[in-house]
């Protein structure tokens, strides 16, 4: 392996870059990404996170164009990454509307990336058929594995009540499209559910408590705002399953925005989406009545770049504790890791309110 002159590190940028000729934004790779891959840190290691492409089928065979890119360059830039990481998880919501169609064109995306691939329910990929075909393509709704010395459980979160779920809607077609939406007051809140939790109790027996513990599931395991599901209702149930472990990590998609927080010893870290981005909720109050007077499918800063706050995640294990590095396309990347002097995790580049971008008013 050649060695960088400036840097005096091992590396290979032709190894890197091997296939730049095949993806044209290969340049646009942050110089930190570079650095975090060719970091010597021998008992780290290092995954990717892609999430919510949410592959829309807008008449046969033809597909929404801006969702389609989205995947196609999170799949390209981690294929980019050298050393390889160790695997990649798909956080849910591959598709929109969870038809054989969509999740076939997703999957085929998804399966140009060159190592072993994770994948996690969303309810847009779930309820028209509560997920059988997805089944057929990417395996059970939740497992766990052993990776390293960190023990790794994926859930399907967005279960519900069985009378929403079997009784309630005409046709399949309509019960998804119910839970399509952000604004879904016909929805119903998100769950694990009894029988997985009664499977997470006992996959969890066998760990030890000092063996660090991440969590990947579709919504947050926690309770952030009831009126668009950025929201469990058995949360407290699955965080008390996890509580006697010293060093335990939730991994989540669904609300297409950076989150981060702790409860307890449980550390919480949201993915970005590669569609679009959600709009914060006016309010974080947690008052499940409360809906905010306007909302809007995208809230994007630049309307013009279909890219604007969207984008991956290279996520650094050390120690067992997750630094989630974002790589927001085209855009100023961010890294929140947990600070142990803080015991909770950190935007290493977070903007006081002095300093923020007024939000968005008016639409
Ligand atoms: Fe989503
Ligand atoms: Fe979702």
């Amino acid at each position: 392996m050649e060695t960088d002159r400036q840097t005096g590190k091992g590396l290979n940028r032709r190894a890197f870059l091997r296939n730049a000729g095949a993806f044209t934004a290969a340049s646009c790779l942050p110089v930190s990404l570079v650095e975090l891959a060719f970091a010597d840190e021998s008992k780290s290691f290092r995954f990717a996170h892609i999430s919510d492409s949410h592959i829309q089928e807008i008449s046969a065979g033809k597909f929404v164009r801006n969702w389609d890119r989205g995947l196609i360059r999170a799949v390209a830039e981690t294929n980019l990454l050298t050393p390889r990481p160790d695997f990649v998880v798909f956080g849910g919501d591959l598709a929109q509307l969870g038809t054989k169609s969509e999740l076939d064109h997703g999957a085929e995306m998804l399966s140009k990336l060159d190592c072993k691939t994770h994948c996690v329910m969303g309810e847009h990929d779930y309820y028209l058929d509560l997920g059988e075909y997805w089944s057929k393509l990417f395996g059970p709704h939740h497992y766990s594995w052993d990776h390293k010395g960190v023990h790794f459980i994926t859930l399907n979160s967005v279960l519900t009540y069985d009378d929403w779920t079997y009784h309630r809607w005409p046709s399949n077609q309509q019960r998804m499209l119910e839970m399509a939406g952000l604004d879904n007051p016909n929805g119903s809140p998100f769950m694990v559910g009894e029988a997985q939790r009664k499977w997470l109790a006992g996959d969890l027996e066998k760990v030890k408590k000092d063996t660090p513990v991440v969590v990947f599931s579709h919504s947050p395991i926690q309770k952030i705002y009831k009126g668009w599901n950025f929201w469990t209702e058995d949360a407290e149930e699955v965080q008390a399953l996890l509580k006697r472990f010293q060093t335990v990590t939730v991994v989540y998609g669904h609300v297409h925005q950076i989150q981060y927080n702790q409860i307890g010893n449980i550390s919480f870290n949201a993915v970005m989406a590669t569609a679009w981005p959600w709009p914060y909720p006016q309010s974080y109050a947690q008052a499940e009545s409360y809906l905010p007077k306007l909302t809007v499918p995208m809230n994007r800063a630049d309307p013009f770049f279909e890219r604007d706050a969207t984008g991956w995640q290279l996520i650094d294990l050390a120690s067992g504790r997750v630094a989630m590095n974002y790589n927001l396309y085209d855009n100023t990347n961010r890294t929140v890791a947990y600070d142990p002097k803080q015991g909770r995790p950190v935007d290493r580049k977070y903007q006081g309110p002095a300093s923020r971008v007024p939000p968005q008013t008016r639409y």
